[in-house]
């Protein structure tokens, strides 16, 4: 048996869906452990691009079965239009995919709130909008409604009758917001049973029989260190731990069963919504990196920030996560850049920090250090010794820095744009 962990080691968008893509043949079992559909899971295969943002994105291999953890927020309106959008592609998606009964349902009351809240705030956070925060801020006041409890219709009723005058009382009286009918997310709840009721499991218990069975099992973060709730840069982060620590929580797994944790990692760096980003290049070049790297949002379409390299932030990323491996995404777009900056450090106020401060991280400045550019096309490199010199020297730089071995290259958004780097 391995379970491998894929976990996002920045602030999102590392190219996590790519890399699940890549890991997949060598799996049987692919589980979402935390988040929702604010996650945009990017799988290219040929010319064709495909969006996840609640389903595992292993589903496109045929005969790998794919779970919703209980830690991820599953709103079932998304789910359906997920499922939908794969019908033509004949990939048997509803006999592959298995739901915790422990999942909370995002319902709509929870993305008005979110929508609400963000209005509300002077210090906006930027979310996506997609009820995760109350969704999650429900599941720890004991007031959320879980997948499970569909199989008991009645206990259901009584637990959102409780709930949604809560959430009305908020949306009316703090936010002046309309209200929601309960016989209009009940019909939600109720189509969900009907599409989906065959595929809710007790997935904790599935899983511990598939270690038992010896089987190969892939966690799929979504998100990334930097976003998590308790690590990374509060409260601009998302609302759940994308880090190791959820992925156990999320899956019912336990640290023993896990084999290798995988940190998913650009060449470079990005970030969605507000918060502190050290290495943000506001200028030219960051502007270049977006338009190369076709940084904007998968789920929002928004912009993405972009910038430079951050050691510091991926040493602490490794620490929290014991990340025992990397896979380094997006080299291709560092093509043409005559020099590459590196953040290896910070200082605040003059003075050298070897950490990454999260709760001041607004106030530090990033040492760089620029390596030699390359101008030759990379994407039909297939081995690291393919790569141009510079490309090489880049890659040593960063694995020497961050102290971690970089194992696997990818250098264009297709499934045979990546190797393993070997040596
Ligand atoms: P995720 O949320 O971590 O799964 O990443 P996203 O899908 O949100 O964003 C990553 C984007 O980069 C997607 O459009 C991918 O198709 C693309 N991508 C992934 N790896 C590479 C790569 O090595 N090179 C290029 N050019 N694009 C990549
Ligand atoms: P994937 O899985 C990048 C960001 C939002 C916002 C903050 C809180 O595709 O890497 P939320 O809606 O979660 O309450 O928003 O987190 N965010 C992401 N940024 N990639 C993601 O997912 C993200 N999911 C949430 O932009 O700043
Ligand atoms: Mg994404």
């Amino acid at each position: 048996m391995s379970c491998v962990v894929a976990i996002g080691a920045q602030w999102g968008d590392e190219g996590k869906a790519k890399m699940i893509d890549y890991f997949t043949p060598g799996s049987d079992i692919i589980v979402r452990y935390q988040g929702g559909a604010n996650a945009g899971h990017t799988v290219v295969v040929k010319d064709k691009k495909y969006v996840f943002h609640l389903i595992p994105s292993g589903i496109l291999h045929k005969g790998k079965i794919c779970i919703i953890g209980n830690g991820v927020v599953l709103d079932p309106d998304q789910l359906s239009k997920e499922v939908d959008s794969l019908k033509d592609e004949r990939l048997d998606v509803k006999s592959r995919l298995l739901i915790s009964d422990s999942a909370h349902l995002i319902l709509p009351y929870h993305k008005a709130m979110d929508e609400a809240l963000e209005e509300f705030r002077s210090n906006k956070i930027g979310t996506t909008n997609r009820g995760i925060g109350p969704c999650y801020s429900d599941k720890c006041m004991r007031i959320g409604i879980r997948a499970g409890d569909v199989m008991n219709m009645d206990l259901l009723r009584e637990k959102l009758d409780f709930s949604l005058k809560i959430k009305n009382l908020q949306l009316e009286k703090i936010h002046g917001k309309p209200t929601f009918k309960f016989d209009d997310i009940m019909d939600i709840i109720e189509r969900f049973k009907d599409n989906f009721g065959d595929m809710i499991k007790n997935t904790q218990g599935y899983l511990h029989n598939a270690v038992r069975d010896g089987k190969k099992i892939l966690l799929e973060g979504a998100q990334g260190y930097a976003l998590d709730i308790d690590h990374g840069t509060y409260p601009y982060v998302t609302s759940s731990n994308p880090t190791i620590g959820g992925a156990l929580l999320g899956t019912g797994l336990n640290s023993f069963n896990v084999t290798e944790v995988v940190g998913i990692t650009k060449a470079y760096i990005t970030r969605v919504g507000e918060g502190p980003f050290p290495t943000e290049d506001k200028g030219e070049e960051g502007e270049r990196l977006r338009l190369n790297g076709r940084e904007f949002g998968a789920t929002t379409g928004r912009p993405r920030r972009c910038g430079w390299f951050d050691v510091e932030l991926l040493k602490q990323s490794c620490s929290i996560n014991g990340i025992t491996s990397i896979a380094l995404t997006k080299l291709d777009i560092l093509q043409g850049f005559e020099k590459i900056k590196v953040s290896t450090g910070y200082k605040i106020d003059g003075k050298k920090v070897a950490y990454f401060p999260s709760s001041i991280l607004n106030r530090v400045e990033p040492v760089y250090e620029e390596l030699e550019g390359w101008d030759e096309d990379v994407t039909k490199c297939r081995k690291f010794s393919d790569l141009p010199k510079n490309a090489r020297k880049y890659v040593n730089f960063l694995e020497k820095s961050i102290g971690v071995k970089i194992k696997i290259l990818s250098v264009g958004p297709s499934r045979e744009n990546t190797f393993e780097k070997k040596g």
